[in-house]
């Protein structure tokens, strides 16, 4: 992958069983049910809150014991359920809701009512809609436990926007933004957080639209995608250079992904292409075609207002929300004190089933965002066979100094967990 690693790349620009993400490495997609039930199975004697509240999600009622469940077809922790809801992308005076608006501008300037938009779908979606709908193969790596927040067998967080497609173009819509909240278990560092947000945008043609033109359907819908991204990259970053790269979605035929030259770096911008037929064909529209995008809001906002840490986005202190306001794109975010951080190494010997995103999931479970970045610092292999890793946690306030006292507490509670929850052997 050429582009650089800059926050929550797209996710299925690889065939079924490669990585779906260019940060990972082969030991960490070679997913095992086993590994995601025993991983589970250690929740099931967790204590079990009271119902706390319910949230308004979509215009459904969901209620904590609806998305936290002791079950071992659950793999959503607290952490996750405590940001369903919160929809940085629907406040105008946040960087996320100020691109989001940005980018509705463009659509509205060129378009003039033609797109419908919709921000408020519940992340709640089946996993039909997630993957099976957009054509994703049983056997893709993002369908797995370790890669994918299961509420049960079924029912899962959306890991992309594209979960709504096939609904909204069953019910007619041919012209959609769809806006929203992601889910994605992942690892540990400045640009990977667990929650993140897309923008999926659809379009389809009808046959008059194309006919008169003299190309077939297909080269007519990319080409006219192609000038509606490239305009929608110059309404947001100027007059940049751009390239266009050939890559493989399931559920695009042909799929692209646009990169700008920015802050001299070559930035992926997004994924997108020509609607899979199949897609088409299954809500009803046999003689159309299509095309669609999707794009990461977060790595675009980091580039666009300088935001040197995805967990700023979720930050509510005033030194950092105050920067930013309605309609002003691309201010640029100064940061109020960069606090030290602390880093603790951690080693053990892995099993079978031990995957680095389940131990990042503990390790935001005990230090939430104070998690700056979890690296494998070392990695051998006995003569016996047994293998150990070696985890360096750094340890960062976006908004104060951490006192020695509490980041030793916090590492003695994710040696604790590590050593419970995933059944390693502490060094
Ligand atoms: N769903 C993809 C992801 O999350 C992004 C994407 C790529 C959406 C291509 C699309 C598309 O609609 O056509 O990685």
């Amino acid at each position: 992958m050429a582009a650089m690693s800059y926050a929550q790349s797209t996710l299925f620009s690889k065939p079924a069983l490669l990585f779906r993400s260019f940060t990972f490495s082969l030991t960490c997609s070679s997913f095992s049910t086993s590994s995601a039930l025993s991983a589970h199975s250690s929740r099931r004697q967790k204590w079990r809150q009271p119902v706390v509240s319910a949230l308004d999600l979509g215009g459904v009622k969901i209620a904590k014991d609806d998305v936290v469940r002791d079950d071992p077809t659950n793999n959503v922790p607290d952490t996750i359920y405590a940001k369903l809801g919160l929809q940085l992308h629907r406040r105008d005076q946040h960087p996320l809701g100020i691109l989001k608006n940005a980018i509705f501008d463009y659509f509205d300037t060129n378009y003039a009512n033609k797109f419908d938009k919709f921000d408020d779908l519940c992340p709640l979606v089946s996993v039909k809609a997630n993957f099976d709908d957009v054509l994703v193969p049983p056997d893709h790596v993002s369908r797995s436990y370790n890669d994918t927040y299961y509420v049960d067998s079924q029912t899962v967080l959306r890991c992309h926007t594209s979960a709504h497609q096939a609904e909204l173009l069953r019910k007619g819509h041919t012209h959609f933004l769809v806006t929203g909240d992601v889910y994605r278990r992942d690892s540990i560092d400045s640009t990977h957080y667990p929650v993140f947000h897309q923008m999926e945008g659809v379009r389809v043609f009808s046959p008059d639209e194309w006919e008169t033109s003299g190309v077939d359907g297909t080269l007519y819908a990319a080409s006219d995608l192609k000038k509606c991204l490239e305009g929608l990259a110059r309404h947001l970053f100027g007059a940049v250079e751009m390239r266009w790269i050939d890559t493989y979605f399931p559920f695009t035929n042909p799929s692209f992904e646009l990169e700008i030259y920015f802050q001299e770096k070559w930035l992926e911008v997004l994924g997108c292409g020509v609607t899979e037929q199949e897609i088409l064909k299954r809500s009803g529209k046999t003689d159309n075609v299509a095309w669609a995008f999707g794009l990461g809001l977060e790595r675009l906002a980091m580039v666009l207002f300088d935001i040197p840490d995805i967990r700023l986005f979720w930050s509510s202190d005033e030194r950092f929300t105050s920067q930013f306001v309605k309609g002003q794109l691309g201010v640029k975010f100064k940061p109020f004190s960069k606090f030290p951080p602390c880093y603790k190494d951690m080693s053990f010997w892995i099993n079978d089933s031990f995957t680095e995103n389940n131990l990042c999931e503990i390790v935001r479970g005990v230090a939430g965002d104070l998690a700056e970045e979890v690296q494998l610092i070392d990695n051998f292999t006995n003569k016996k066979g047994m293998t150990s890793h070696c985890y360096r946690i750094a340890y960062r306030s976006m908004e104060r100094s951490l006192t020695d006292e509490e980041i030793n507490e916090l590492q003695w509670n994710v040696r604790d967990q590590v050593e419970k929850k995933l059944n390693v052997v502490l060094r």
